[in-house]
């Protein structure tokens, strides 16, 4: 069965919310954006996820057989690693072959996760900022949420986990799109899915998610204000907006505008301060806006691993002076805020 399939089941989702109307479009653009994306590693993507094994064992079956129809896989979403089943539920063989597999989806940034025993010590502990955020933010219980940006879709999982009705991220990122569809191969049944496009491929205003997360976006954006604007496009009246990004110190009003790179990324644009992201958003007509959290990134947090080997934090900052960027800007430090839509 086609990986894709598994869009069949948010189309009959949403037929049961006020995101009906969108499930046509969807349907017509999601498998063209990946299938014809040109993408040159898509068919070895393909082909791995197809290479996944399948268990042989139900862990969740008190160590006995089970009927390859009623496998239970043990699974967690919350966990700090996406847990997918447990080492006992492949043999000796599949075990062995696992792992060189799952490097078939490398870099992988965002997670951890562990498929039947092999972690994947993913570039970022995504895991750190939920558990910065969770307790700030509405209780996701039978939400309906969108996560622009989702990356491989680890923080979907999470909420999801939270008990959100439906986790929808969009990602323009093939490769994170992959790397959702080989999780997604074991764990069919939460509401979680990742649109394989960006912001972009939304219709313009779709005012019915309860919860709208955008973290690690708005510095890209060339227009932040507008992306604010856009966001309320999505959410539903007094649903809450978390928007999660990088700060800097200075005086009223401030942002930094790099001159050109900021820890080595080219396209961050605007890095306000904590009280201009809230005027931001307040311009922008938000109510009831919380900063739930300000945190300077560690190199605990953001690293390279065996998953992902090239550069990293530690490489974006002045090697005599952590506390700047290798540009010489304040090193990154994110601030998470809701807010309410009118
Ligand atoms: C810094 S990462 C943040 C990932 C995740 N939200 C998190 O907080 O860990 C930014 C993500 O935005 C995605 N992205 C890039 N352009 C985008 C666009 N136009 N619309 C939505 N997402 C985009 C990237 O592929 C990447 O996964």
């Amino acid at each position: 069965m086609s990986p894709l399939s598994t869009y069949d089941s948010l189309y009959d989702l949403l037929a049961d919310t006020d995101l009906a109307p969108w499930i046509d479009p969807l349907r017509a653009t999601v498998a063209p954006a990946i299938l014809d994306s040109n993408n040159g590693h898509l068919d070895k993507w393909l082909t791995a996820i197809e290479a996944l094994p399948t268990p042989i064992h139900s862990s969740a079956s008190a160590g006995a057989l089970a009927k390859e129809e009623s496998f239970t896989l043990h699974s967690s979403l919350t966990s700090p690693a996406i847990q997918i089943g447990q080492p006992q539920d492949l043999d000796t063989a599949q075990a062995a072959n696992l792992p060189d597999t799952l490097h078939q989806f490398r870099p992988w940034r965002k997670g951890p996760f562990n498929f039947f025993g092999t972690h994947i010590d993913t570039e970022w502990r995504s895991d750190l900022k939920w558990d910065r955020l969770l307790s700030g933010i509405s209780d996701l219980k039978d939400r309906l949420v969108l996560d622009i940006g989702c990356g491989s879709g680890y923080h979907c999982w999470r909420m999801a986990g939270a008990g959100a009705k439906l986790a929808l991220g969009t990602d323009p990122f093939l490769l994170y799109v992959m790397q959702y569809l080989a999780v997604r191969k074991y764990l069919t049944e939460p509401p979680v899915w990742v649109l394989p496009f960006g912001i972009e491929g939304l219709p313009p205003a779709l005012p019915a998610f309860d919860t709208v997360f955008s973290m690690g976006i708005l510095y890209h954006r060339r227009s932040p204000i507008d992306h604010l604007y856009e966001l309320r496009n999505y959410l539903r009246p007094g649903g809450e907006l978390v928007l999660e990004t990088i700060v800097v110190d200075g005086p009223h009003g401030y942002s930094l505008v790099p001159d050109q790179y900021y820890a080595k990324m080219k396209n961050v644009w605007f890095i306000p301060t904590v009280e201009t992201l809230v005027q931001w958003v307040r311009r922008c007509r938000y109510k009831d806006i919380k900063v739930i959290d300000v945190s300077t990134t560690t190199i605990q947090e953001q690293r390279s691993t065996d998953w992902m080997v090239f550069e990293s934090l530690k490489d974006f900052l002045d090697p005599s002076d952590p506390t700047k960027t290798i540009e010489g800007y304040p090193a990154p430090k994110r601030a998470v805020i809701t807010a309410t839509a009118p």
